[in-house]
């Protein structure tokens, strides 16, 4: 059976701590509140005596909590462990966390001797403990502790009442068979171990936090300490994308639980680097852009036929609409192909072949193909023509101030010719409504954008027309010194480049299931 590891959220704290990354109070809220409907176990949501927007942020996300525990960080002393209560105690589920620095670098700092340092353990976490039921201590630089010393502090708080005891790798210096070794040291060692929760809480100076974490977790620790991103002092803290995923993806050999909803890891990605002005790299892992895209031929290949080639997880399982095989200069002929046919473009081999030299020849220069440019060549190639099911043959419109606007328009529609003619209100409605009368579809119009490509009253008119059908959606443009006959025209585009995708979609159709999006 799988067992629960607790996922401590650290974002608002150690998060914040990144030099530059100050969040403002509303931020604040937001993120805690996203972190919560997220399934995060506890929050760490700030440290209220370092500031009084601190505190006021503590203690408005302890009001506000559904679910998650909310806890505030304090140091080693009395003044800090009330502030801390203070802020937290609205909270439906309040912790109070607790920390000093036990190595020998960190006593020679506060001037203590190890048996000052471990009466003055004994004094503070009691002292939490008596306000609250809910106590984390941590002894900060944990890794580069004695271990004889470790173990003594650590029972030290046990029996003080901390009910989870943090081991921080503060200047991210352990690795993986160390973690483990140092957590089922403690277990091993400790007397009341077993009756509390171990946690690990990794920063990531050498790149190890996740790798650290996790083999903190398979030793016995059962919290893991982290933050969107990464987010985090120096190089930051272990990312809670990343342990997520890894105890999601690789259950097989890590049958660990936890209650994390992983679809909203990329919306709250997005928030934390928005509000933190934190960039994520585009290769960063799970969320940064490229982490669901495939440039390469081979690549776009493997994924047109069975996602599982390039794929250990679906996108759709942290938040992210679908994979996206962006088109370069490493793409191949299927993965030009697939994405014609998502524009709308059905074009035999040879028309292909000549398309792709094309298409090489501007990935050689552009770093990204992007569709507009395919439509550009595919406009330049001729071999849109070949997708023309409706074509205008005729479009007269009356329009002035003393009479109904009318449109009279021919159109010749799969070789077989119709007429009509219709009022509207103004030239550019009679003529959609023609448009609509000879050739009944769905379609709904999104969007209608004309713009004057030249100067002057003969100025060329761009006009681009997006429609959608039960989910299709297909975009129409045309350039003409005539506004209502370049809207006609771009109308008429969107409509035949409907016809084409819905023909491809049609049941028994061949069209893959991969879709395109725009992974940013
Ligand atoms: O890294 C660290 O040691 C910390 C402690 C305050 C837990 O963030
Ligand atoms: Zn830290």
């Amino acid at each position: 059976m799988s067992k629960q590891v607790l996922i401590f959220d650290t974002t608002l704290r150690d998060g914040e701590q990144s030099p530059g990354a100050t969040m403002s109070h509303n931020e604040k809220l937001e993120i805690a509140s996203l972190l919560d409907e997220m399934g995060v176990d506890i929050i760490e949501a700030g440290f209220p005596i370092a500031s009084e927007g601190d505190f006021q942020a503590v203690s408005e996300i302890a009001k506000n909590s559904k679910n998650s525990v909310i806890c505030g960080l304090s140091r080693a002393n009395f003044r800090d462990i009330d502030r801390a209560w203070e802020a937290v105690q609205h909270a439906a589920r309040p912790r109070i966390h607790t920390f000093i620095g036990t190595s020998p670098l960190h006593r020679d700092i506060t001037a203590l001797s190890m048996d000052d340092m471990a009466d003055k353990i004994h004094e503070t976490v009691s002292h939490a403990r008596n306000l609250c039921d809910n106590v984390q201590w941590s002894p900060m630089d944990a890794i580069r502790t004695e271990h004889d010393y470790l173990c003594r502090v650590v029972e030290i708080a046990i029996k003080a009442g901390a009910n989870t005891i943090n081991i921080p790798d503060t200047v991210g210096y352990t690795t993986p068979k160390e973690s483990a070794e140092i957590i089922h040291m403690l277990l091993e060692r400790v007397p009341g171990a077993d009756d509390i929760i171990f946690a690990t809480h990794c920063h990531n100076d050498l790149g190890m936090a996740t790798a650290n974490s996790l083999a903190a977790v398979e030793a016995g620790a059962r919290q893991i300490e982290c933050t969107i991103n990464g987010l985090g002092e120096r190089a930051g803290n272990t990312a809670l994308e990343e342990v997520v995923m890894a105890l999601k993806v690789r259950k097989d050999i890590m049958p660990f639980e936890t209650g994390i909803d992983t679809t909203k890891i990329m919306n709250l990605s997005r928030r934390v680097s928005q509000v933190s002005g934190f960039a994520v790299q585009p290769n960063k892992a799970i969320v940064g852009k490229n982490a669901f895209a495939h440039e390469s031929g081979i690549h776009q290949d493997g994924m047109l036929k069975n996602k599982e080639t390039f794929e250990i997880m679906r996108p759709e399982d942290v938040g992210i609409a679908g994979t996206s095989l962006p088109l370069g200069k490493h793409s191949g002929r299927a993965a030009l192909r697939a994405k014609l046919e998502e524009l709308g473009y059905d074009l035999g081999d040879n028309q292909l072949k000549d398309l792709f030299v094309r298409f090489k020849e501007l990935a050689d220069r552009k770093k990204e193909v992007l569709d507009d440019d395919l439509v550009a060549l595919m406009q330049a190639s001729g071999a849109e023509s070949q997708n023309e099911h409706i074509t205008i043959k005729h479009l007269r419109v009356v329009c002035g101030s003393d009479m109904p606007q009318t449109a009279e328009i021919t159109l010749d529609i799969d070789g077989v010719e119709k007429h009509c003619s219709i009022e509207g209100d103004g030239p550019v409605d009679a003529t959609f409504k023609a448009i609509k009368q000879l050739y009944e579809s769905q379609a709904r119009l999104q969007l209608y954008q004309v713009s004057a490509v030249t100067e002057g009253t003969d100025a060329q008119a761009t006009v681009m027309v997006r429609l959608e059908d039960d989910g299709t959606i297909s975009t129409g443009q045309s350039s003409d010194t005539d506004t209502v006959l370049a809207s006609a025209k771009a109308y008429v585009n969107a409509l035949n480049r409907l016809i084409v995708r819905r023909k491809k979609t049609a049941p028994g159709s061949d069209v893959r299931e991969v879709k395109y999006t725009d992974a940013s």
